[in-house]
């Protein structure tokens, strides 16, 4: 009898809990190392593939989810961003490091789900309000993250600005750029004070990359940190971070999130009221 209701709870549970809202949503947005390039390479016929190595940082965890596409949670997994950067060869990015880093400083943190919204190749300008990443990628995936739960945004987690360090006029104006864009979207999401851990960029090909880091670093606004990604290992070409910083980034995120929180682990309703 016991035996019966066990096994018809282990089959039913997978179902309820892919469904549930996660407790904790967290934003990923920017451009490729945030999608993820880690262990991308040519093979012989000049196509790029995904090594399909998941170091033990990234691997799945029954508390990690990930919004679909199609706005369903699934149990998250490499690469987180599949289904989003679709015309891309999505690898490793941070993401998964980052998570599983809170979870194992914090097992009681509740569950996590990750909302990945990066595009390969994308400028500060389309990420203006009004723009399809903004409207249709950032804020309706965010929206639906939240709708109708008691999930809570804890940060936006932001990588971008390599295609804003190739021309001058892109470069001068990102620091301006930036700050509209995280103002507008806590803004719109209703958090004034969301955490945002945006990633400074490793020197990179890029005439102006130093203009752009400049800005990254410098920017003041409350409740916005800087992570640097400089000295993390490059794949060649000197874009893209591989598999190994990916994971590194990831906890580095992780340690700048956690410089947010009053410690140690506040109760959830304390958490909430700080974050909100
Ligand atoms: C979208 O959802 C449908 C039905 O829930 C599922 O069959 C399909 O595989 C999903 N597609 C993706 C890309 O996740
Ligand atoms: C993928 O490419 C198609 C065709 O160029 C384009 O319409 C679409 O917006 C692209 N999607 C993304 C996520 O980059
Ligand atoms: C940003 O990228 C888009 C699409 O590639 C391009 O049309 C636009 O000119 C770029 N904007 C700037 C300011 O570089
Ligand atoms: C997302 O966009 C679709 C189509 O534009 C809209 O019907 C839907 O209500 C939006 N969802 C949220 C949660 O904003």
């Amino acid at each position: 009898m016991i035996q019966s209701l066990l096994l018809l709870l282990a089959i039913g549970s997978p179902f309820i809990i892919a469904n549930a809202q996660p407790s904790n949503i967290f934003i990923l947005a920017g451009q490729s190392n945030m999608a993820g390039r880690g262990g991308i390479q040519e093979n012989p016929e000049g196509i790029l593939v995904w090594d399909g190595f998941v170091p033990p940082e990234c691997q799945p965890n029954p508390s990690i989810f990930r919004l679909t596409a199609n706005l369903t949670w699934e149990e998250a997994k490499e690469p987180l961003h599949k289904d989003i950067d679709v015309n891309k060869t999505n690898g490793i990015g941070p993401g998964m490091a980052f998570a599983n880093s809170i979870l194992h400083r914090e097992p009681d943190f509740g569950s996590m789900g990750l909302v990945p919204c990066a595009i390969g190749g994308t400028n500060i300008s389309q990420w203006e309000r009004g723009t399809y990443l903004y409207d249709q990628l950032l804020l309706n995936r965010t929206s639906a993250a939240v709708s109708g739960g008691s999930g809570v945004i804890r940060a936006m987690l932001w990588y971008q600005g390599e295609s804003d360090s190739i021309d001058y006029e892109d470069a001068i104006s990102y620091e301006n750029n930036l700050k509209k864009f995280f103002n507008n979207i806590r803004a719109d999401l209703r958090l004034p004070l969301l955490p945002i851990i945006q990633v400074a960029l490793p020197s990179g090909p890029w005439p102006f990359v130093d203009i752009v880091r400049e800005a990254q670093l410098g920017l003041k606004l409350p409740n916005v940190r800087c992570v640097d990604a400089k000295g993390l290992e490059l794949q060649p070409g000197g874009i893209h971070l591989t598999t190994q910083s990916q994971v590194l980034l990831g906890e580095m995120l992780a340690d700048a999130f956690f410089r947010f929180l009053p410690d140690p682990l506040p109760t959830n309703t304390r958490r909430k009221r700080y974050m909100a």
